[in-house]
């Protein structure tokens, strides 16, 4: 019976999310799209700002894609995340993806000499606000499928965009952040996956546990402290709240480590080769 049961909700969950993906594609569906892939540049406040936006293979203009920002540390740019370096590009999404997302890598102002994300006076979310409608204006997005993921100062913007920008955007992942780039609003539930360094010695993993707990409350999960692995190990712990609303999970990755984006563990089958971008993929693809 309870098969039975689940297949008929399923089958409803699959007939309303057909309906949500026609209803949800974006302006540029079906347009002949005159940005190009690479460095684009917009005024934001009066101030140039400039951003990379990478295209699938055989971008298919009747598609819906999903748009995902990656966004970066201090004093990185939107180069270091797109095309990778101490990372992967994208933080290691886009062969999950398997051309299935348009990606985006907007670029931090620069303030004493490092390159950031202070939001002064909320520019840097206007700032995501203004891409998000150049890009659909042009491609085939799909509007319910949008994600922000960044790590450091960039999981403190991926955090205020939940924040503000929390019934915009399908789902978030911050990587060992803290609240660096405010939360104004901070009351709608989203989709949140927080991953944190037990022996973060930049922004301690208290700051990571802060800003999961806004979301913890707004999705109705059930408070807890998640098991964290003991110092040492070189492993981490995936936490899946529950009692979350169903489709606002908030997902929790402690790991015996410190302030990076790129942490691996040191036993088991995927040794030595970080979970980061794995652990992402699966928070996010869950959504269609
Ligand atoms: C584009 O996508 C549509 C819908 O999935 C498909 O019917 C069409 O064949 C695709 N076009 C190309 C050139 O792949
Ligand atoms: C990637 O997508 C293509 C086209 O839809 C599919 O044929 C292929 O199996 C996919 N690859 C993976 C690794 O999922």
């Amino acid at each position: 019976m309870k098969f039975l049961s689940i297949v008929a909700i399923e089958g409803l969950v699959l007939a309303s999310s057909l309906f949500n993906v026609v209803q949800a594609a974006s302006a540029g569906c079906g347009k002949a799209a005159k940005l190009k892939a690479g460095t684009n540049t917009m005024t934001v406040n009066s101030k140039t700002r400039d951003w990379i936006l990478t295209l699938p293979d055989n971008y298919n203009n009747t598609k819906p894609y999903r748009l995902i920002f990656g966004i970066h540390w201090l004093t990185g740019t939107s180069s270091d995340v797109a095309n990778g370096g101490s990372i992967q590009p994208y933080y290691g999404l886009p062969p999950l993806a398997n051309n299935t997302a348009i990606f985006v890598s907007p670029n931090g102002l620069k303030s004493g000499g490092s390159t950031g994300w202070a939001n002064s006076n909320g520019e840097d979310i206007t700032f995501i606000q203004e891409i998000v409608k150049a890009v659909e204006a042009d491609y085939c997005v799909n509007e319910k499928l949008r994600f922000s993921m960044g790590f450091s100062y960039g999981a403190g913007m991926s955090y205020s965009i939940a924040c503000t920008l929390g019934k915009d955007f399908r789902a978030v992942a911050a990587l060992s952040g803290a609240l660096l780039s405010g939360c104004v609003g901070g009351t709608d539930p989203v989709a949140y996956y927080g991953q944190h360094g037990l022996s973060d010695s930049v922004l301690p993993i208290a700051s990571g546990r802060q800003l999961r707990d806004t979301f913890v409350k707004n999705n109705g999960c059930t408070p807890q402290s998640p098991p964290e692995p003991t110092k040492g190990s070189k492993t981490h712990i995936r936490t899946v709240y529950s009692g979350c609303a169903s489709d606002k999970p908030v997902w929790w990755t402690a790991f015996d480590g410190d302030h990076t984006p790129i942490q691996a563990d040191n036993t088991g089958p995927n040794k030595d080769t970080t979970f980061t971008g794995k652990s992402v993929w699966e928070f996010f693809s869950q959504f269609s």
